[in-house]
């Protein structure tokens, strides 16, 4: 083993402006720095290897485990009883504690339970499973064998599960038979059993979790039991990968009803990830973090699993929602129950908290001394919903910006290195590493002030995607050609005389609904064939809750012979079937055109201004003006 070593814990603060230079003038020499608190089995013989470029590669020659890096070093190191993993379950009535060395040995034996089914280094596993702890052991215990993990959020439909079985070819999928919502159970299996029969490709096998709440039938030769399997399994050692090899793959919201997958390695993740936990979010091993998500997300993967456990923290997996579960207080009540020093969540959960505890009455019983800051993302976090937070808890509420791609954050007020003043609406700085630019369309830097797109100058640092899963031209398509020598955010902003970056909007077809990226080409795809649609668009409205939400304008076929609300009802449906509940597809206007530009492109974007009561004007190259007043109409402005 090469040395361990603890990153710069305790101590006075770094200057942010001294670390974020260092950081873009000799990124060698600072990555190779933050690796050293990671654990390697043989050192790399490059940091960064631009011998394919643009294809960058971070630690070549280096190998790893990041699954030995999350449990098994902190179990030889003096963590072995610290708590790792917390399982706080309020639509259960659960709360369980596993320790680094009872976490570690769960993990081991259902490594070994993967390997008795034959899944090894490089084979891909799928794993559809609501918030259990068994979702996160089934993760690292894919990274002990060096096997590819891709999760599968558990709100999509049988159809989106069944295109990422088809993508990543998984050898065996890891599941649940059920999930818990706040009125209901969801039946995980029969969607599961769908979606293998839907796709071409056949996994050889699955393991579900039999969960009491609604135990699924399972198919002989092809299903098996969790415990069954698990419970003779022998403890299995963790595998080295090279620095290079895929970690996992997460597929995200492109412009078509095509997911991207994105990849992340073994080697750049782990250092990456450790490092923000300090500097950007200020924690020390030892402390607990807890990040409210999913692990179906980005931010799941990287804050609810691996950064805090690298890091030798003890993370939450809270298995609820923040209203309803049973109350407004959940958040509180979870806090202060285990000392949270660090929340993360989406600004959408505070929403739904103020609006149901506008006062913060479920706040005043709870002790919240532990926590220190309360970090959003996932959308951008509104002043209202900023300023009521810091009100009521009293600590610093940081928004910060980054994508699924990007593993951890682009720009951030990094409370471990040096705290800014808030500016409420911006995420405040670009963290080391990241070197930001806004460029206009031509690829020219614009002035501060100036909206552009936002970009990333090459190479990206690492822990951030190399490629996308099997399509390198697919990579390059999406994130490279348009600036060369940038990678596109496809977000648009612009930066402030203070450096402060502001995001504004996205430059594609995603939205963000409750936190969620949905892509809304990938929902008309599915509006668009229904067989009484002529044609449709579906634009994101402002939420008061969820930010977004998709709002669909259908043009009936001449002659169609059902009612419009039958047939809203019906395209209603199936986006939920198709997509999924998670889209919170509930609104369709059946309008009589739609308004197009003089060479047939549909106004989205003065449909969503009308649609939000924002001004607009009649664009210049509008095939018939009157159709944006027949949208006006339609929606009751
Ligand atoms: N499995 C199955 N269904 C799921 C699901 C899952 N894992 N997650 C969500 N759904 C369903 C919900 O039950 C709901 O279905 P419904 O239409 O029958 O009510 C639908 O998908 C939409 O869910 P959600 O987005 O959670 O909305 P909500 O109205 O139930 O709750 C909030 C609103 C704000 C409380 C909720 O969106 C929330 O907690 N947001 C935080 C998001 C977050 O943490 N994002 C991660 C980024 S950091
Ligand atoms: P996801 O890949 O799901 O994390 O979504 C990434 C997108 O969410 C970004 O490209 C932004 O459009 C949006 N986003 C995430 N965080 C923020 C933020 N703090 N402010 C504004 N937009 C954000």
């Amino acid at each position: 083993m090469c040395n361990t070593q603890d990153d710069q814990e305790g101590g006075g603060l770094a200057s942010y402006r001294s670390t974020y230079e260092r950081s873009l003038q000799d990124p060698e020499g600072f990555w190779s720095e933050a690796a050293e608190a990671i654990t390697w089995y043989r050192p790399w013989d490059r940091v960064l290897d631009d011998g394919q470029a643009p294809f960058y590669r971070w630690f070549t020659g280096a190998t790893l485990n990041t699954c030995y890096n999350a449990l098994d070093r902190h179990v030889e190191n003096g963590r072995a009883a610290q708590t790792a993993l917390i399982y706080d379950s309020p639509v259960t009535g659960t709360v369980d504690s596993w320790t680094f060395r009872e976490l570690r040995d769960r993990v081991a034996r259902f490594a070994g339970a993967l390997a008795g089914q034959g899944v090894g280094k490089g084979d891909r596993v799928l794993i559809y499973m609501p918030m259990v702890p068994e979702a996160a052991i089934a993760m690292l215990a894919c990274a002990r064998l060096g096997a590819p993990h891709s999760v599968v959020f558990g709100g999509f439909a049988a159809n989106e599960l069944a295109t990422r079985i088809d993508d990543a070819q998984p050898k065996l999928i890891v599941s649940a038979s059920c999930g818990i919502e706040v009125n209901r159970v969801v039946e995980y299996k029969p969607l599961l059993d769908r979606a293998i029969e839907i796709a071409r490709h056949t996994p050889d096998r699955s393991i579900i979790l039999q969960r009491p709440q609604a135990p699924a039938r399972l198919i002989p030769g092809r299903d098996l039991d969790w415990h069954e399997v698990t419970e003779h399994a022998e403890m299995i050692e963790c595998t080295p990968v090279a620095a290079t090899d895929p970690l996992y793959i997460l597929y995200t919201s492109g412009t078509t009803g095509h997911p991207k997958g994105v990849v992340r390695d073994n080697g750049g993740h782990a250092v990456a990830l450790n490092w923000t936990m300090k500097n950007v979010y200020g924690v020390d091993p030892g402390e607990v973090y807890w990040a409210a998500s999913d692990v179906g997300w980005v931010v799941g993967h990287s804050y609810i699993v691996y950064a805090p456990l690298i890091h030798g923290n003890t993370t939450v997996l809270y298995e609820g929602k923040p209203v309803g579960t049973p109350d407004p207080g959940a958040f509180w009540r979870v806090t202060s129950q285990h000392d949270v020093v660090t929340l993360f969540t989406a600004p959408t959960a505070f929403r739904a908290i103020k609006r149901d505890d506008p006062d913060g009455e479920h706040i005043t019983p709870w002790d919240l001394s532990s926590l220190r800051a309360l970090f959003l993302a996932g959308e951008r976090c509104d002043p209202d919903t900023l300023h009521w937070a810091e009100e009521r808890l009293g600590v610093p509420v940081i928004d910060h910006w980054w994508q699924t791609e990007t593993g951890w954050p682009i720009v951030s007020n990094q409370i471990g290195l040096e705290p800014m003043p808030v500016k409420p609406g911006s995420p405040t700085v670009a963290v080391p590493g990241w070197d930001v630019r806004v460029l206009d369309d031509a690829g020219v830097e614009v002035p501060d002030g100036t909206i552009g797109s936002i970009v990333a100058k090459l190479p990206l640092p690492p822990g951030t995607l190399p490629t996308l899963w099997n399509n390198d031209d697919g990579y390059r398509q999406a994130y490279l050609d348009t600036f060369p020598g940038y990678y596109l955010t496809s977000d648009a902003g612009y930066r402030d005389e203070d450096g402060y970056l502001w995001i504004m909007s996205r430059i594609d077809d995603i939205i963000n609904v409750a936190g969620h990226r949905l892509s809304t080409g990938a929902i008309e795809e599915v509006v668009a064939a229904h067989p009484s649609v002529a044609e449709c668009a579906v634009i994101g409205v402002a939420d008061e809750l969820k930010g977004q939400i998709p709002v669909g304008f259908v043009v009936l076929k001449a002659g169609a012979d059902r009612s419009h609300p039958v047939i809203a009802e019906e395209l209603v449906r199936s986006v939920r079937d198709t997509i999924g509940p998670v889209a919170a597809f509930k609104t369709v206007y059946v309008v009589p055109r739609l308004p197009k530009t003089r060479s047939g492109k549909i106004l989205r974007s003065t449909m969503r201004k009308i649609a939000d009561g924002q001004p607009w004007t009649t664009p210049a190259t509008i095939d018939d003006p009157a159709i944006l007043d027949e949208i006006g109409v339609a929606l009751g402005k």
